[in-house]
């Protein structure tokens, strides 16, 4: 599959923040040449220099120089703090995740495949579709070990964490075909866990789109789950008789929890309240609720997150140009809605994609590349 065997240096930049990045490590590459030359020629000189001449020599006596030390102080600290400088401003852009993504998509890493998903529920593995100058934001977990999710032509990855969440975002600047890697050694076959990002023009996207409807989003999955499939919503409906905490609109505010402590209701506390409801139990409610550890993949996880979020009105971004897409995939979900979810625990890699549709033809099988 692959189109080049070999790893260039310097990939493509290929995206907005592609060149700073390279900016910033050509400066540090520059800076330690600076040092290295004339340390490695200082080293020499003097060697040769004072090399002794004869034996037991007192040596002159030497009284510092304020005029030297000054320099050799300030010069170090001028170029240090503009490489953290530098540093910090690249680290800022890279991980300060926008607020008004143009889409969104989540991310499961598992040995030895990354398993993706569009927040309009088109689902792909080792393949990601994005439109070009739009800011795609990526919500990453991973259902086992600890993987790094990697696209080097954009300059950007992320440790990819066992229990929790992570978050990068990019603006891919030119349409191509990019590698994507897992960056952190995760077992036999990490090498060959990796696949290739698909920049399109945005009406090549918004054909894909609509061509690879499959199902459900996260948020209506998510809902299936919370409804139907788990039974939270017997307890978390939010009438006045129930046993659990009200949901709807909680996400992004404050909770207040027996023993007085205050959480912001995010991702993560979600998350933990699924996974560890008795962790984090919220004021004037008993701890009953069971824990759906070892019930709930990550992904269904990553729904039901997603779905809560969506109670307070904070659904999943979608790509506002690719409406028509959207609206297909709407309309079939909503179709669709009474099918059962796909069976993600399986290595099953055909779930998502649908052999019949147009976009297909962009889907190489999937297996070990
Ligand atoms: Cu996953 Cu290395």
């Amino acid at each position: 599959m692959q189109t080049n065997s070999w790893v260039p240096l310097f990939p493509e930049q290929a995206s907005t923040f592609a060149w700073q990045v390279d900016l910033l490590y050509a400066y540090l590459i520059i800076v330690s040449i600076a040092f290295t030359i004339p340390i490695v020629v200082a080293i020499f000189y003097f060697g040769l220099k004072y090399r002794e001449r004869e034996k037991y020599a007192t040596p002159d006596e030497m009284h510092g120089s304020i005029a030297l030390e000054t320099v050799w102080s300030i010069i170090p600290f001028v170029i240090s703090m503009t490489i953290f400088l530098g540093g910090a401003y690249v680290y800022y852009n890279q991980f300060r995740i926008p607020d008004d993504p143009a889409m969104e998509v989540y991310v499961v890493g598992k040995q030895w495949m990354w398993k993706l998903q569009h927040s309009t529920g088109q689902r792909e593995i080792n393949e990601l579709h994005v439109p070009v100058g739009r800011k795609v934001k990526i919500t990453l977990t991973t259902e086992d070990v600890l993987h790094d999710f990697s696209i080097p032509a954009f300059r950007t990855k992320t440790d990819v964490v066992p229990g929790r969440f992570t978050y990068l975002w990019f603006e891919a600047t030119k349409p191509g075909k990019y590698h994507l890697f897992c960056a952190e050694y995760c077992g036999l076959n990490h090498s060959g866990m990796g696949g290739f990002v698909y920049v399109m023009e945005q009406r090549d996207f918004d054909n894909w789109l609509s061509g690879n409807v499959s199902g459900q989003t996260p948020v209506e999955q998510g809902r299936d789950l919370f409804e139907n499939k788990l039974g939270c919503a017997s307890c978390h409906a939010g009438g006045p008789q129930q046993r659990g905490a009200k949901l709807e609109g909680i996400f992004g505010h404050e909770v207040k929890l027996v023993g007085g402590a205050t959480v912001v209701a995010n991702e993560e506390y979600i998350r933990n309240s699924i996974l560890n409801p008795s962790s984090q139990v919220v004021e004037g409610y008993q701890p009953i609720m069971p824990t759906f550890k070892g019930q709930v993949t990550e992904e269904q996880l990553v729904s039901l997150v997603m779905y809560i979020k969506s109670l307070s009105g904070n659904a999943g971004a979608t790509t506002s140009a690719g409406d028509a897409g959207a609206k297909t995939t709407a309309s079939n979900s909503a179709a669709n809605s009474t099918v059962a979810p796909r069976a993600d625990r399986g290595n099953s890699n055909t779930q998502g994609s649908n052999p019949n549709a147009p976009g297909s033809r962009n889907e190489p099988s999937n297996v070990n590349r």
